[in-house]
């Protein structure tokens, strides 16, 4: 038997200032996209944005369903967007936010695993790293640079 480790490194920014350009303006494209959550039952509201390569930016937010399952959060929201209305752009990078309705302040927004096993396929499928920011509470904000570092042991089409 061996213990192995896995090491995944990410860049820290206290504050949403300390962020390149381009992930800047990604960032105000996910605050927009805050406004436009359906979260009735959970009063959570995520938005997430995405640069594509042509320079658009798409945005997506999570929408509930009564049959809460039904639902879908922001980020797969996002990208299924871009995947079916631009399949031959790349996805240069993403940004995720999240608030409690009624609060400005902006709260965690870590990707779920569901939304991680998604974003991986069409990394896999651009064969392009996506670096994705998103806040977490307390320590700013943090940037990986491709979410297959948010995903080890993951399973995709080499597993099948
Ligand atoms: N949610 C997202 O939109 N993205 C995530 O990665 C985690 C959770 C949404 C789903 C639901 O509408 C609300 O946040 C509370 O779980």
């Amino acid at each position: 038997m061996n213990i192995k480790e896995i090491r995944i490194q990410y860049a820290k920014y206290e504050t949403e200032n300390e962020l390149d350009s381009q992930s800047f303006q990604i960032l105000e494209e996910a605050k927009k996209a805050l406004d436009t959550a359906y979260s009735p039952y959970s009063n959570f509201q995520v938005g997430a944005a995405l640069k594509l390569s042509n320079g658009q930016i798409i945005r997506g937010s999570n929408q509930e369903n009564a049959a809460y399952p039904s639902g879908l959060c922001a980020e797969r929201t996002a990208i299924f967007y871009a995947g079916s209305q631009f399949p031959n752009e790349k996805i240069e990078e993403m940004v995720v936010l999240a608030r409690r309705e009624g609060e400005t302040e902006l709260t965690t927004a870590c990707p779920c695993g569901a939304c991680r096993q998604a974003l991986l396929e069409y990394e896999e499928k651009q064969n392009q790293p996506i670096p994705i920011t998103f806040k977490m509470s307390k320590q700013g904000f943090v940037r990986i640079s491709s979410i297959a570092d948010l995903l080890p042991f993951k399973f995709d089409s080499t597993s099948l």
